[in-house]
C-alpha cells in the first residue's frame, strides 16, 4: 500500500490530527524521537510566546498496539493546549447570542483586516467565509506539528534501511552561514547547542543579533534552510513517469510548507550559470560507483543517485508584523492596518525541522514504492536484496 497522509485541525481548535496510511506492520515507532522532533519544531530564537504555552506531544489514537504498528492507518493528535483559552470562539457547534457577544468583546473578535502576505484575503474570497479567522486558523503553520509527527514515523521507517535526514539553517535575513562541503550525520549533533539551528557557532550568534534587530523594529525575517539525507541508495523515485520524479516530489513537499517560496536541489542556481564540464559529477568505480563531487545534490533523472540528497529552501519573512502593514477593511473597504496577533519574528529553525519531516516523508514514500512490504521485515529484506544486486554501498569506498 502506498504511503500517504492527511492532516486536519485548526491553530486554536482542540488539536491537529494526522492519519497516515501505508506504514508497514511491525514498525516500532521511537517515542523519544516523536517528542524530540515536536519539541525541536517549537524551538529556535525568534518564536512567539505561544511556544511556552504548548509543550507538544503526539497521542496515538489508532494503528498501534504495544509499541508496534499493526497494519491499519495510524491516527494521531497533537493537542493545542492554548485551546482552553479560546472557549466558545473555537466551538465546532453553533454558539449562543451571549457567547457571540462575549467573543465580539474580546480579542477573539471577527477579523476583517487581511494581512498582506498571508492567506487571509484570497481565503475569505475563495471559501465565502465571513471572518478572516476561519482562514487563518487552518492556514497557520500550527498544522506543521502534525506533519512533524508524521515525519518522525517516516524517519523510524528510514532508519531500518540506513537513511537519515538532517535539517539546519544556512541563512537568516542578511546573515549567511559559511559554505559547507561534505557533511555527515554526526556533524548535526552540535545543533543542540545552537539558538537558531546554524552549524557554525559564530554565524548562529550573528543570526541571533539579526533577529533581535528585526524584533526591535517590530518586523519579521525569513531565511534559507538546508536538508541533507544520507544513506539513500540509487534508484528511489523514477524517470519513468512525471509523477514519480523524486526531485519534483521533494520540491512540491518543500513548497507545501507555509512561507516557503524557493527550492534548490544541489547547486541548482549556481549550476545554471556554469558550463556542463563544471557541473556534472564525474563517476568512478572502486568496488562501487562513486563521485568526488555532488553538485547534483544526489538526484538525477528524478531518482536518488547514491550521493547524499541536498535540498535548500527559501522562506519569506513572516507576514504578521507587530508594525502592521496597510490593508483594506473587508467591511468598509477603507484603508486599515492589518491584523496584529501574537506572532513569531522568525520561525526559521522550526522551518528546518518541518522541512526535514516532509522530505523524510517523500523519501519514505519512494522507499515504500521501491521495496514494498506490508510487514517491516519484508521491507527490510527487499532493501537488503536490492543492495546485494547493485554495486553500491552507503559507505564511500
Ligand atoms: C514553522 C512556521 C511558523 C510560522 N509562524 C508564523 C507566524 O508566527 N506568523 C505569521 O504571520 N506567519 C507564520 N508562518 C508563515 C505563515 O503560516 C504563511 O506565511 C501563511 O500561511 C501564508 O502562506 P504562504 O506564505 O505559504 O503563502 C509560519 C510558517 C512556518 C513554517
Amino acid at each position: 500500500m502506498a504511503l500517504s497522509f492527511v492532516t486536519s485541525g485548526q491553530s486554536h481548535g482542540p488539536g491537529i490530527v494526522a492519519v497516515v496510511s501505508g506504514l508497514p506492520a511491525g514498525l516500532e515507532p521511537d517515542r523519544e524521537r516523536l517528542r524530540r522532533d515536536l519539541g525541536r519544531r517549537q524551538a529556535g530564537y525568534g518564536r512567539s510566546p505561544r511556544q511556552s504555552i504548548e509543550t507538544d506531544d503526539a497521542e496515538i489514537l489508532g494503528g498501534m498496539r504495544h509499541g508496534r504498528l499493526i497494519g491499519g492507518p495510524v491516527a494521531l493528535i497533537v493537542r493545542n493546549r492554548d485551546h482552553e483559552n479560546w472557549g466558545a470562539a473555537q466551538s465546532a457547534w453553533p454558539v449562543t447570542e451571549e457567547e457571540l457577544a462575549d467573543i465580539a468583546a474580546r480579542r477573539t473578535r471577527t477579523v476583517v483586516v487581511p494581512r498582506p502576505g498571508h492567506a487571509d484575503l484570497a481565503g475569505v474570497l475563495k471559501y465565502d467565509l465571513p471572518d478572516v479567522r476561519d482562514v487563518l486558523e487552518r492556514a497557520s503553520a500550527r498544522e506543521t506539528s502534525a506533519r512533524v509527527a508524521v515525519g518522525a514515523l517516516c524517519k523510524d521507517l528510514l532508519d531500518r534501511i540506513g537513511i537519515s535526514v538532517h535539517g539546519h539553517v544556512v541563512r537568516v535575513g542578511s546573515v549567511a552561514a559559511p559554505a559547507y562541503g561534505d557533511l555527515g550525520p554526526a556533524d548535526f549533533g552540535v545543533l543542540d547547542e545552537r539558538q537558531v539551528g546554524c552549524l557554525d557557532a559564530a554565524a548562529d550568534a550573528a543570526m541571533v543579533e539579526e533577529i533581535e534587530g528585526a524584533k526591535r523594529d517590530r518586523d519579521t525575517l525569513g531565511g534559507i534552510v538546508e536538508v541533507r539525507a544520507f544513506g539513500c541508495p540509487p534508484g528511489l523515485g523514477s524517470y519513468a513517469s512525471e509523477e514519480l520524479r523524486l526531485d519534483a516530489r521533494i520540491a512540491g513537499a518543500a513548497l507545501s510548507i507555509q512561507a516557503m517560496k524557493g527550492v534548490e536541489i544541489g547547486e541548482g542556481w549556481d549550476n545554471a550559470s556554469r558550463r556542463g564540464s563544471a557541473v556534472h559529477d564525474e563517476l568512478r568505480y572502486e568496488g562501487g560507483y562513486r563521485r568526488d563531487t555532488n553538485r547534483a545534490g544526489g538526484l538525477e533523472g528524478g531518482m536518488t543517485n547514491g550521493e547524499p540528497v541536498i535540498v535548500r529552501i527559501a522562506m519569506k519573512p513572516l507576514p504578521t508584523l507587530m508594525k502592521p502593514l496597510r490593508t483594506a477593511s473587508l467591511d468598509t473597504h477603507e484603508p486599515a492596518e492589518a491584523l496584529v496577533e501574537r506572532s513569531d519574528t522568525t520561525a526559521i529553525w522550526a522551518a528546518a525541522v518541518v522541512a526535514e519531516a516532509v522530505i523524510a516523508f517523500e523519501l519514505a514514500r519512494a522507499a515504500k514504492e521501491k521495496f514494498g512490504g506490508d510487514a517491516i521485515e519484508d521491507f527490510v529484506a527487499a532493501h537488503r536484496h536490492y543492495l546485494s544486486r547493485i554495486p553500491w554501498s552507503p559507505e564511500a569506498p
